[in-house]
């Protein structure tokens, strides 16, 4: 036989991934085969999930740019992404300045350097953690590599975060852009000239709550004019409009008070969203919070659920994942429709961990909405 140089080359380089190559820990798993589960699972640190932590004691301001959290720019690897507030606590090491963390470090974070309230965060938590972080190890990514395109439910992530389009993350970011326009995860600077635009003209140099209504109008509007992919569905439509609430609530450093409370000057706001970096002497919120205003925000300019068809300014109405108005039907749909897509039929410790990651996720659901049913897509645990 001859000996032939491309197919030995072509052997040693799968020889090489096959024993070289470990699934990265915190990578999603949603998507992948049967076969490939069967391959990956028993090679991964498996835990147990831990009940979510409760409250801290103490809820009041405080001084959180201290000199126990640094600011420390990511080294090279460091894992950054869609999120400010993530992004500034792992850059101040209230996170793991990797950025790749568990759901008990990410609800312990977002309290004590934000004061996040304990419900909110765990609804955000649980919900990532389900679609785009590795349930068996117990790790998410609050960046990753990002998937761009990709239907719902999406294809297999690979080595995915929080920057995986069309999971959590999605269209319409006041200072990200459309995942179509190829970088869903980076500061903009043309976005961000656009949020101080309006933040000068509708709320006298600050963002604020009627700053946030504007311009998330806007930004739907923008994408719906420009982006022919535009999606905006069940939790992304949840999303928009309490991310847009967030810095008003949580990026004011939590001694203003009167009318300064509520008021988030441009500069702390670029710190956040650029730098992600604390204000200097920056204290957290007074009293626990995240989306509070997101309601308000939605009535200003209310846009149901839905999406474009392929070419722009083609907007139809689609709620089949729910939405703001009807969080009993995206809770339901999430689980039947999202997370089952991405896991059709788990078994073992997979298994075992969706359905405790989902019995958290549903705690959430249930002390907002007592009469929405638990739904148990894997049947009865
Ligand atoms: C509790 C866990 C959290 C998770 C899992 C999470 C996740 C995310 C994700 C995936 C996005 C991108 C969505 C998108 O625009 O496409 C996002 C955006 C955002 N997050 Fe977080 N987040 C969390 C906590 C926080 C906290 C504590 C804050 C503020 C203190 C915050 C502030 C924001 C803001 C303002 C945006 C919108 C960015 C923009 O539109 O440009 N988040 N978050």
């Amino acid at each position: 036989m001859r000996f032939n140089p491309l197919a030995a080359f072509v052997a040693l380089g799968a020889f090489c991934i096959s024993t070289t190559t470990a699934f990265p820990p915190y990578a999603p798993l949603g998507g992948l085969s049967a076969r490939q589960l069967e391959e990956i699972v028993p090679t991964l640190d498996a835990k147990v999930p831990p009940p979510p932590p409760g409250p801290p004691s103490f809820t009041g301001a405080q001084l959180v740019d201290d000199k126990d959290h640094p600011w420390r720019a990511p080294r090279p690897g460091d894992q950054r992404g869609p999120c400010p507030g993530l992004n500034t606590l792992a850059s101040h090491g209230y996170l793991p300045r990797n950025g790749v963390a568990t759901p008990t470090q990410i609800i312990q974070a977002v309290q004590e350097g934000f004061n996040f309230d304990n419900l909110g965060a765990r609804s955000a938590v649980y919900s990532a953690l389900l679609v785009d972080g590795n349930v068996v190890t117990d790790l998410l990514s609050i960046g990753g590599k990002t998937r761009l395109t990709g239907a719902n439910p999406p294809t297999p992530a690979i080595v995915g975060g929080l920057n995986n389009h069309r999971t959590f993350e999605g269209d319409v970011s006041l200072t990200r852009g459309d995942a179509f326009f190829g970088d869903n995860h980076s500061f903009n600077q043309t976005l961000w000239d656009q949020f101080v635009d309006f933040s000068n003209r509708f709320g006298n140099g600050f963002y604020n709550i009627t700053v946030a209504s504007e311009l998330r109008f806007h930004r739907i509007q923008q994408s719906i004019a420009e982006n022919p992919e535009f999606t905006m569905l069940g939790l992304r439509h949840l999303t928009a409009y309490g991310e847009a609430a967030l810095p008003v609530n949580l990026f004011v450093d939590g001694r203003k008070t009167g009318s300064y409370k509520g008021q988030l000057d441009l500069e702390s706001a670029r710190s956040f969203f650029r730098d992600m970096r604390y204000p200097k002497g920056f204290f957290r919120a007074a009293q626990p919070g995240g989306g509070e205003g997101a309601d308000v925000i939605f009535l200003a300019h209310p846009t149901s659920p839905g999406r474009n068809n392929g070419t722009v300014n083609s907007f139809v109405v689609d709620d089949s994942l729910g939405g703001i108005l009807d969080p009993c039907k995206f809770y339901t749909e999430f689980v039947n429709t999202t997370v089952r897509g991405l896991y059709p039929s788990p078994t073992g410790v997979l298994r075992r961990n969706l359905d405790i990651n989902l019995g958290f996720f549903y705690d959430t659901i249930a002390s907002g909405l007592p009469d929405c049913p638990q739904v148990f897509p894997y049947g009865p645990v």
